[in-house]
C-alpha cells in the first residue's frame, strides 16, 4: 500500500471479524514495525501478542473486575482535558456514540460500550507493548512512534487496529495472563484484526485541526 494512502486511511477499529490473525503476519508486521526510529536507538518496546484462549481469558477477567466496581488505572487521566482539547475528545465521543446509537442518559448502553473497550472491541489478537521500568520516563514519544507504525504496516496485510488503552487498564490482570513481570511497565496496547465494515463505530471519521491553525512559520 502507498504510504501516503496508508497515513491517510489509517483510523481506529473498534470492531472485528472473528477471523484469527496468523502468527506469521503478526510477526512480519511486529518485523518491519521495528524500524521504528527511537531515542539514541534504544529500541524500548517489548511485545507481548496475545490471542486465543489467553486473550478470552484477559477479557472475561477485566469484565469480572470492571462489574465488580473496582477502578481501573488510567495511564492518561481523561477527565483533566480542557479546552480545545477536550472539545475534541467531545467530538469524538459524540461521533462514536451517535453511530452507536447511545444516547447521552442512556446509562446501560454506555457501560455496555466502556465493556466492550475492556473485551479488546471483541479484536481476534492485541499486542501489549511494555518497556524496561528503567526507562519509563524517557521512552514515551518511541512507544508512539512504534505504535503508529504497526498500525500502518498492519494495512498492508488488510488488518484494523485501534491504539488502545482500556484493555490494559487493569494491568494486574495482563501481568497474571501473560507473565509480565512488574520490572516490566506495560505502555500501550493495539487491538488488530481483520475490520468489520458492517459495525457502525468503523465508519468514524475523526477530525483534525486545519493544518493553518498549527503551523508557524520562521524564515519561510
Ligand atoms: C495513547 C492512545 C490511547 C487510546 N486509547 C483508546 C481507548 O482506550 N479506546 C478507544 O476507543 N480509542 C482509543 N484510542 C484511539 C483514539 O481515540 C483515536 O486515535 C482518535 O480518536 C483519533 O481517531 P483515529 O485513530 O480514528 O484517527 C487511543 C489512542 C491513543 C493514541
Amino acid at each position: 500500500m502507498d504510504l501516503v494512502e496508508a497515513i491517510k486511511s489509517r483510523k481506529s477499529i473498534r470492531g472485528y471479524k472473528p477471523n484469527p490473525v496468523p502468527k506469521e503476519v503478526l510477526k512480519e508486521i511486529l518485523e518491519i514495525a521495528s524500524r521504528a526510529p527511537s531515542s539514541v536507538n534504544t529500541q524500548p518496546w517489548e511485545f507481548t501478542v496475545i490471542a486465543g484462549e489467553v486473550l478470552e481469558k484477559i477479557k472475561q477477567t477485566n469484565i469480572e473486575k470492571f462489574n465488580s466496581g473496582e477502578s481501573p488505572q488510567q495511564n492518561v487521566r481523561r477527565d483533566a482535558y480542557t479546552g480545545k482539547y477536550r472539545d475534541r475528545q467531545v467530538a469524538i465521543a459524540v461521533q462514536l456514540f451517535q453511530l452507536m446509537n447511545i444516547a447521552r442518559e442512556d446509562r446501560d448502553k454506555r457501560t455496555e460500550w466502556t465493556r466492550r473497550g475492556f473485551r479488546f472491541f471483541d479484536a481476534p489478537a492485541a499486542i501489549i507493548i511494555s518497556i524496561d521500568e528503567s526507562l519509563s520516563e524517557t521512552a514515551q514519544f518511541d512507544i508512539g512512534a512504534i505504535s503508529q507504525t504497526i498500525a500502518l504496516v498492519a494495512l498492508n496485510h488488510g488488518l484494523g487496529t485501534c491504539i488502545q488503552g482500556a484493555g490494559i487498564m487493569y494491568p494486574e490482570i495482563i501481568r497474571k495472563f501473560t507473565g509480565i513481570p512488574e520490572s516490566k511497565r506495560i505502555c500501550i496496547c493495539l487491538t488488530i484484526g481483520y475490520p468489520d465494515w458492517d459495525f457502525p463505530a468503523n465508519k468514524v471519521h475523526s477530525d483534525r485541526e486545519p493544518i493553518e491553525n498549527i503551523i508557524t512559520w520562521c524564515g519561510i
